[in-house]
């Protein structure tokens, strides 16, 4: 893997022109590689839609440079939501508000809210400014599939439709932002991420709501999302060993365990994750892609800790390992 790269003032200049052109530039930010858009474009944001093959009611996240951009683009930004800017702005977490009135529909697919974030990743912050505006950006992959940690991630995932890519190399966090909405005063968590509830409720010095079964659609949440094309199943650590010994005997497995290679096993790819949640987050997408494409029938996940510190792996690995479900009519958040 190659960890954080710089990109030159040339790059950032040719990135920006290319943006003014209406055209879809991936950068890297802090969670994952976004495929950005002049979120003032309509012509370019439906760019974004097709070259993700996105359904247009599925909405997409505004990146700013600066906290003070909020004020333009949500027509109402509560206490609450002033508050979890200073404490994790610029950094992974994403709000949702009431959008304001000049925000074109096809950005928020359709919705009454839109949702924001200020990237703290240096490219990110450095094109933003640059640009001068704001960059519509969902992940920058095909819908459905895992989202890109790395350039090649990206060039993997959408090839030709992406008109230039800025590689900074492998994204820190690893996984996407959390996203907060409100209700009343309280926040509610329709992603979670590497910003945890406890994090948000101890800013707020309020509980986090869980959302409601109306919430608004997160594509994230539906359940066949995040998913690698090999078929995925996570057990509990306890149960590994049988269903290893029933399943590895039929067909090729791959296991992302969270303990050594036993000399026993009859598993044909064995990957220990990384022990930290940390470590895991950042690593987890990129062997998720290696064991992907390494020809097995099944890759077996050890589950990981249930621990709030562990909520947002637990969320990407129960997702990824939804097993063609009818993409539902439903948003749930949870
Ligand atoms: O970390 C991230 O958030 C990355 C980087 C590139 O910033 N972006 C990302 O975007 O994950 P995307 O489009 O893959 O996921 C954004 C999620 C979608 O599930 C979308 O449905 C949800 O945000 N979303 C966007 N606008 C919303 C809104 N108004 N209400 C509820 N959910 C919204
Ligand atoms: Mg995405």
């Amino acid at each position: 893997m190659q960890e954080q790269v710089d990109v030159s003032d040339e790059q950032i200049e040719k990135a920006v022109a290319l943006l003014r052109a209406g055209k879809l530039v991936a950068f890297p930010t802090e969670t994952v590689y976004g495929l950005g858009a002049d979120a003032s474009n309509v012509s370019a944001i439906r760019k974004v839609f097709a070259a993700k093959q996105r359904p247009a009611d599925h909405p997409l996240i505004v990146h700013l440079a600066e906290t003070a951009g909020l004020k333009h683009w949500a027509s109402v930004v509560p206490r609450e939501a002033w508050l979890l800017a200073e404490a994790f702005w610029p950094g992974p977490l994403t709000m949702v508000l009431p959008r304001a009135a000049h925000v074109p529909g096809e950005l928020t697919g359709g919705q009454s809210t839109i949702a924001l974030r200020v990237p703290s990743h240096p490219v990110a912050h450095r094109l933003l400014l640059a640009f001068g505006g704001a960059i519509a950006a969902p992940s920058a992959n095909r819908f459905g599939r895992l989202s890109p940690t790395s350039a090649a991630h990206v060039r993997e995932e959408l090839g030709d439709a992406v008109d230039y890519i800025l590689d900074g190399g492998d994204c820190p966090v690893g996984i996407e932002s959390t996203i907060v909405a409100f209700r009343n005063s309280s926040a509610v968590i329709l992603r979670p991420g590497k910003i945890t509830a406890e994090q948000i409720a101890e800013t707020l010095q309020s509980e986090v709501v869980p959302p409601l079964a109306s919430s608004p659609r997160v594509s994230g949440t539906l359940p066949s999302h995040y998913a690698p094309r090999t078929p995925l199943r996570v057990v509990e650590p306890e149960a590994l060993e049988s269903m290893l010994r029933r399943e590895a005997s039929q067909r090729p497995v791959a296991v992302l365990a969270r303990r050594g290679r036993p000399s026993n096993t009859r598993a044909a790819l064995w990957q220990v994750a990384p022990q930290t949640p940390e470590e895991y987050a950042h690593h987890l997408y990129s062997l998720l892609r290696r064991m992907d494409s390494a020809g097995c029938e099944l890759i077996i996940a050890e589950a990981v800790p249930d621990l709030p510190e562990w909520v947002a792996i637990r969320d990407r690995l129960m997702r990824a390992s939804a097993e063609d479900v009818e993409a539902p009519s439903i948003a749930t958040g949870t």
